[in-house]
């Protein structure tokens, strides 16, 4: 079956779905993004998301040029065209096409592409074995919370830790705290030796994972308390139990710090507690 891709207004073979040479998003970066996952064929959480996508938008004085609710109904065609049951929904809107210049024409229509992905469900191997980080220096913009598809740091990283064995690199703020902010595509977290689960802050330095929210709510309302608040890469060493959580991974435990073994080297029973919550309530969609 050919893959069929959303381009404003409409549905085209992938392959045919294109962007204007001088749509702001490749010349400037001057785009938003979300990505939402599909279990059994639901959209997980879409609500939050369009709701970040909202928020990234009015931040950077975008409209989106189209209802919420069409906005859906479109994603839910491509889900639908694309006979997609596992995997993940790529929308992008960017500011539009223009010829270039820095300053934003008054005139401009947001384009608008969506895109789907099929991908194993439970989040194959990576959820049951673990994985390694490395850690990085943040050289992001100083506002990461907006989702911006202006990602190059962000691939570095990943890169980075791709050439070095790993799966994700953690972003550590630099004037030398050596507090890690979040993954490279994913928000971090750890468990320390005392049970506590840790995560950063929402703010300014870090995007407000929607898998994130989802855990600090079905974590605090089963009895596991999540205390966000920054932690080092010294500290993320000596945790028992570290993980990371995304929309295109979920939860998925670190067994490996820059080569350093975590707790028993093994997914923990923290982690396996919170990824128990997840699954359960991914199936309830
Ligand atoms: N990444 N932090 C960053 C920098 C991210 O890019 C992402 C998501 C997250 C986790 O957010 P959420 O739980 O809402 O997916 C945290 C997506 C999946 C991506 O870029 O592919």
């Amino acid at each position: 079956m050919s893959q069929i891709s959303y381009v404003n207004g409409r549905y085209l073979p992938h392959n045919k779905a294109c962007l204007h040479v001088e749509d702001r998003s490749t010349q400037f970066s001057d785009g938003v993004y979300e990505v939402i996952a599909v279990i059994s064929g639901n959209l997980v959480d879409s609500q939050m998301h369009y709701k970040r996508l909202s928020r990234s938008l009015t931040e950077l004085k975008m409209n989106l040029p189209m209802s919420v609710s069409a906005l859906h109904s479109n994603i839910k065609e491509i889900i639908r065209q694309n006979r997609l049951k596992s995997g993940l929904i790529y929308l992008q809107i960017s500011r539009g096409s223009a010829p270039r210049n820095h300053v934003i024409p008054n005139l401009i229509k947001e384009s608008v592409v969506i895109t789907a992905k099929h991908s194993k469900p439970n989040g194959g191997k990576h959820a049951k074995q673990g994985v390694s980080v490395i850690t990085t220096e943040d050289i992001r913009w100083k506002r990461p919370d907006i989702k911006s598809v202006s990602l190059l740091p962000n691939v570095l990283a990943k890169n980075q830790a791709a050439q070095r064995g790993a799966f994700e690199a953690w972003l550590v703020e630099s004037g030398g705290k050596e507090i890690v902010i979040e993954g490279s595509s994913s928000n971090a977290w750890i468990v320390t030796q005392t049970s506590q689960v840790v995560t950063h802050p929402e703010g300014v330095k870090m995007l407000s994972g929607v898998t994130r929210n989802r855990i600090i709510d079905l974590a605090t309302s089963n009895g596991i308390q999540v205390l966000e608040a920054p932690f080092t890469v010294t500290q993320a060493k000596a945790a028992s139990e570290a993980f990371m959580t995304s929309t295109s991974s979920f939860v998925v435990p670190i067994i490996e710090i820059d080569g350093h073994k975590i707790g028993t080297g093994k997914c923990g029973p923290v982690t396996t507690a919170i990824q128990t919550l997840y699954n359960d309530f991914t199936k309830k969609l």
